[in-house]
């Protein structure tokens, strides 16, 4: 019989999910901090990769050209070490990525109810996909359509009542 290959194990990083307003810039730069680790942020990647701001992708291109480039850098994350990794909430709509994410890291996830999400992101102008009559709404639809791929994390953490410090803490305990 052949060798079986040897079982696969994720890339030594930690990468946090979830929606819009989820607080994971905020949460992914103060666990950086605790463990000396670097942070990338995947909109970042995203935008240099493009030249352009997302919002200025979103509005020449669509959004459809948008989640190639998004697939794309998700395809690279496995690459990195000892680096917290934060995403668009976005990254989990094409299903492909999921097991990209994962072989990247320790997932997790950061939740909340959608009232909170509104109130975080309420007046925001540099997220094309809220910039419609009625962001409220658009939220639950987004959300209820995600949720099931968020909660495919290793670990999930809700935040409604917890400050910055206390996510950081629950997710190094
Ligand atoms: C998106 C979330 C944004 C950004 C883009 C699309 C989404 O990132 O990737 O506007 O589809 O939820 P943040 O979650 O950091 O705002």
């Amino acid at each position: 019989m052949p060798p079986s290959d040897p079982p696969s194990s994720p890339a030594p990083n930690l990468v946090l999910v979830g929606f819009m307003g989820a607080g994971k810039t905020t949460v992914g730069r103060r666990l950086a901090e605790r463990l000396h680790w670097d942070v990338v942020d995947c909109d970042d990647l995203i935008e240099a990769r493009a030249g352009r701001r997302i919002s200025q992708i979103f509005a020449d291109d669509g959004e459809g050209a948008f989640r190639d480039l998004e697939e794309e850098v998700t395809a690279t994350l496995a690459d990195y070490r000892h680096t917290v990794i934060t995403t668009g909430g976005g990254i989990v709509e094409r299903e492909a990525n999921l097991a990209r994410l994962h072989a990247a890291g320790r997932v997790i996830y950061l939740r909340a109810h959608p009232d909170a999400l509104y109130a975080r992101v309420a007046g925001s102008s540099h997220r094309p996909l809220l910039q419609v009559a009625d962001p409220r709404s658009r939220i639950r639809e987004l959300l209820a359509h995600r949720a099931p791929r968020y909660e495919a994390a290793d670990q999930i953490v809700d935040t409604d009542d917890l400050t910055v410090e206390e996510v950081v803490e629950a997710i190094l305990r």
